[in-house]
């Protein structure tokens, strides 16, 4: 016997297996596309009605079907569709049918499900994006805001994690924020080349039907319509760019996070992260883990594996569509609900982090200003590798002594270099060594307060 519950049962005698028809099935999660496979079936009968394949009143028992279909999909979910509906292009199909009859079964003439997927996904993915590109501005409001809550407060600078010269707070708060903002400007270009319609691609060779594009196009809310049908059907590079724009992105945020679970510890205290955002253990009563910290480190794995899910899928595979394609969703929908996730918890981590500057000032150890003091005997003329060397020795000797490099008096220094002379006994004012460095980029207050500055025209936007 036939299968009549399938759009394309015609050709066959025998029922799928159930085995193979679960595994076929994607509406549990394409279900998730039914507004924009709603609204596309609306503009597209809007277009068999302009080129006389649906009649006014078939029009219109469609379109108001089709709102019907998508309140109904809205309150029961999944529990809607029968357990025979494949996808949802079909489900919404099924739906319409049930409630006005066989002018349903004429909304897919001359289109496919090849380019019906294609067009519901972009249309999916551009709306995630904005909602992502919001996030992202949110988390970069809180970064702004605590930078310039502290602007004038020092810290340790660190590379190799070992400290390396004395920053402003601020401007370490504001190296995530051009990081995370190049991140944002990556995935904003994206929408151009998300928002181009396959729609009228149809299988892979376009459709029969004298179907205007422009119009669909304009009433879908795309940008383009793709030029080549073979390409429009099946390309998914837009998934793949937007899998590894989010996975960049991931990289900056794992770096924020591992971070800030260093430097909130024991050993640092620097930071103190909110209840919110924290657990305890279920042993040691004394345990407040960074847990929000390390699940968006962990993440990055997920957002990254689901990267390289979707290059794996697509490598070498045939010309146009092939079912592998319907593999692209999970990655993409776990991506975006991840890094949604991701941004959204670490806002609330900076909204009720608290900054103990306090601890970071009384952290900095005075060895790391000994590039301040090779640098004065090369502003008078001493070539900066000789300058290395004897500050190089005096670091050396305050380490054998233990005494502390701050505590050297300018008399204590023009023993090891004549040059010295004139430094005077506060060289080694935090402020003024954080003050020299002004220049555009560097961390000095007033070159900060700049970076702020730009930072607010850019998020209050
Ligand atoms: N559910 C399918 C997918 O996600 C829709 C396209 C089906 N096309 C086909 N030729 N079987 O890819």
């Amino acid at each position: 016997m036939s299968d009549v519950k399938k759009p394309w049962g015609g050709r066959f005698r025998e029922k799928n297996h159930p085995l193979f028809e679960k595994m076929n099935r994607s509406l549990p999660f394409d279900i998730r596309m039914y507004k924009e496979d709603i609204k596309l079936n609306s503009a597209y009968s809007k277009e068999l009605n302009r080129i006389g394949v649906i009649n006014d009143v078939e029009l219109k028992e469609i379109l108001e079907g089709l709102k019907i279909v998508e309140k109904e999909i809205e309150r029961g979910g999944l529990s809607v569709f029968d357990s025979e509906v494949e996808d949802i292009h079909m489900g919404v199909e099924t739906l319409l049918a049930q409630k006005i009859g066989d002018s349903a079964r004429k909304m897919h003439t001359g289109k496919s499900r090849n380019d019906q997927v294609a067009t519901d996904m972009r249309m999916y993915l551009l709306k995630e994006i904005e909602v992502i590109l919001e996030l992202i501005k949110a988390f970069q409001k809180e970064i702004v805001l605590l930078a310039e809550s502290r602007v004038g407060d020092p810290m340790p600078g660190f590379t190799h994690l070992r400290q390396a010269q004395p920053v402003l707070f601020s401007h370490y708060m504001m190296s995530f924020f051009f990081s995370i903002q190049r991140d944002y400007e990556r995935l904003s270009d994206l929408k151009k080349r998300v928002s181009i319609m396959p729609l009228g691609s149809a299988a892979l060779a376009g459709s029969a039907f004298p179907l205007n594009r422009e119009n669909l196009m304009k009433e879908l809310g795309f940008d383009k319509i793709c030029e080549n049908s073979m390409d429009g059907a099946s390309s998914r590079d837009f998934v793949l760019e937007f899998l590894s724009d989010i996975s960049i992105l991931s990289i900056t945020l794992s770096k924020f996070a591992e971070d800030f679970i260093i430097f909130s510890s024991e050993a640092y205290n620097f930071f103190e992260l909110s209840d919110k955002v924290t657990t305890g253990s279920s042993i040691m009563p004394n345990k407040k883990n960074p847990d929000s910290l390390e699940l968006t480190r962990g993440k990055t794995g997920r957002l990254i594996g689901n990267m390289v899910a979707l290059f794996t899928l697509l490598k070498s595979l045939p010309s146009t569509y092939n079912k592998d394609l319907q593999e692209d969703k999970d990655p993409l929908f776990d991506t975006i609900d991840t890094i949604k996730e991701v941004l959204e918890v670490n806002s609330i981590l900076l909204q009720t982090i608290e900054v103990k500057t306090e601890n970071m000032l009384n952290s900095i150890d005075s060895l790391s200003f000994a590039t301040e003091l090779a640098d004065y005997l090369a502003k008078n003329n001493l070539p900066f590798r000789e300058a290395h060397r004897i500050v190089g020795a005096i670091v050396g000797d305050c380490l054998d002594k233990g005494i502390f490099l701050k505590d050297l008096k300018e008399s204590d220094l023009e023993a090891y270099c004549s040059l010295f002379r004139g430094i005077g006994d506060k060289w080694s004012d935090i402020s003024s060594i954080i003050s020299k460095r002004n220049l555009f980029g560097g961390t000095g207050v007033e070159s900060v307060k700049k970076q702020i500055e730009y930072a607010k025209k850019i998020v209050v936007n």
